[in-house]
């Protein structure tokens, strides 16, 4: 017989006989009421049990988290906040579990605790919301360029060449780890190792995507990236996916509307596609905001935030204005910004970035124009020679969700750039083609995946929103 998912029961137009369902059990309570959810939608049905005819050995094996099957007739519950359960004819239990074992106790767990529980953690209504809405997300943005008509191109995980020019990557070497092949002068030499180099794990796939772009005309990627930066925060992961964009003839403000274009696609998108899992995490997070004070609740609900983010459009001020704008402010009543002060030129922190989103224009903010000398080398000098068409943009409770620029099309200017940064012309002679054959204006930028599900959850640690976290110190599973 084949099973039907709880979503399609619970959606059902009517009664129904014979159905089956298989899920994990909840909770069971009474002896008779099984709480089964089998992770097509936040809500569990609720299958009775007819405990008077069920052997004693099968109602004791009904355990928090066992897996069962049951057969019986779909009507219509008595009980609030229902339309259908199931009452069961016929259960059998598809595997064990042994309640006092099983980690996922039907009460709430810190979060910490769930995060030590990675494999476990997605059968908490929490999590299997959370992976919901983070799996409609994702066919979001695959929607979203294919209906422009982008093509999705699968960028090298494995690389030759550091594209942030930042050096926070991890090695991949297939040398034997005690005791690789060295040098004369005792360094190891990669020049024996796999590809006969030195090779890292992406940091971005955007130099080969510029380089597809400027054939195919429109191309993103979606794809995981890796970041060797020691931050333990709440934003950062060493192993995050991204997507990145990058289109022929776009120009810096062709870029902002791109990106804005974009996000409010895939937010409105998952909204309607995902109504209950946010509901839950709606209420789910103001619960939470009831135990802080008042002062520190937030003004909107989560629902409230995502629509405000498709009603209004993004915020644009340069950097330059930014500064301004920071140096008259007094975040904490007397102190005043201290470093901004100092000098033009200064990269952002995070609680500039954050006054900005959250204190003084209370909406999202694309900012751009930065100071050349705090962005990467690929980025378009501007005329006055000492900003580029960067933009970042940034999200109320996040932070920077986007990294972009318009990139620098000119191949003297481009070789200029790198020889003072002390880049290797060699190593990305490939990419310097782009600019010696047919080059062009062209922008792209690369948007976070996780900090965006992290926005749209409503969850404040981004190690809640991938399936498996890789942070400093966290690679169990
Ligand atoms: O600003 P970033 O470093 O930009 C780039 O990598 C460009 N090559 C993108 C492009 O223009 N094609 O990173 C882009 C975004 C950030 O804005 C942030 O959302 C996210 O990637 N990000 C991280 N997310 C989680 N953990 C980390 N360690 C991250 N580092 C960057
Ligand atoms: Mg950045």
């Amino acid at each position: 017989m084949k099973h039907t998912k709880v979503k399609d029961l619970l959606k059902s137009a009517t009664t129904l006989q014979d159905v089956n369902a298989k899920g994990w059990v909840r909770t069971f309570r009474n002896n008779q009421f099984i709480a089964l959810n089998d992770g097509s939608t936040i809500h569990n049905i609720q299958c009775v049990v007819d405990f008077e005819n069920t052997p004693e050995e099968t109602l004791k094996r009904i355990t928090t988290g066992a897996a069962i099957s049951v057969i019986g007739t779909l009507v219509e519950s008595k009980g609030a906040g229902q339309k259908y359960e199931i009452q069961v004819a016929k259960l059998e239990i598809l595997g064990d579990s042994d309640a006092e074992k099983f980690p996922m106790q039907p009460k709430k767990h810190s979060l910490e605790f769930l995060r030590e529980n990675a494999h476990l953690r997605v059968r908490t209504n929490a999590f299997g919301a959370i992976m919901r809405v983070r799996s409609v997300l994702s066919y979001a943005v695959h929607n979203y360029f294919h209906e422009k008509g982008f093509v999705y191109v699968n960028t090298p995980i494995i690389t030759g060449s550091d594209a942030e020019g930042a050096g926070e990557m991890f090695k991949v070497t297939a040398l034997p780890f005690d005791n690789p092949p060295r040098t004369e002068e005792g360094e190891v030499n990669y020049k024996e190792d796999f590809f006969g180099k030195e090779t890292n794990l992406t940091v971005s796939g955007q130099l080969e995507g510029e380089t597809f772009a400027m054939a195919l005309g429109q191309i993103y990627t979606f794809g995981p990236t890796f970041r060797a930066e020691n931050s333990n925060t709440s934003r950062h992961l060493a192993e995050f996916w991204m997507i990145e964009p990058e289109v022929a003839f776009n120009d810096l403000d062709d870029n902002m509307d791109l990106a804005e274009d974009f996000i409010q696609y895939v937010i409105k998108y998952t909204l309607d596609k995902c109504q209950d899992d946010l509901k839950f995490l709606e209420t789910r997070l103001l619960d939470e905001e009831k135990s802080k004070p008042q002062a520190e609740r937030s003004e909107m609900s989560l629902l409230e935030k995502l629509n405000f983010v498709l009603d209004n459009n993004f915020k644009r001020v340069s950097y330059t204005e930014a500064i301004d704008i920071l140096k008259n402010s007094t975040p904490n009543k007397k102190k005043k910004f201290q470093f901004i002060i100092e000098e033009w030129g200064a990269d952002l922190q995070s609680e500039h970035e954050r006054y900005l989103v959250e204190k003084h224009f209370k909406c999202p903010v694309i900012l751009y124009d930065y100071p050349a000398n705090i962005k990467a080398f690929y980025m378009r000098l501007n005329e006055d020679g000492k900003t580029v068409r960067a933009m970042d943009i940034l999200f109320p409770g996040i932070g920077e969700i986007v990294g972009g620029s318009q990139r620098e099309e000119r191949y003297e200017v481009l070789v200029e750039k790198m020889k003072a940064l002390g880049i290797d012309e060699e190593e990305l002679w490939w990419y310097l083609d782009t600019r010696r054959f047919g080059s062009a204006v062209h922008s792209g930028f690369g948007l976070g995946f996780e900090r965006l599900v992290l926005f749209v959850t409503g969850m404040t640690n981004i190690r809640d929103v991938i399936p498996f976290p890789r942070t400093p110190g966290n690679a169990e599973f």
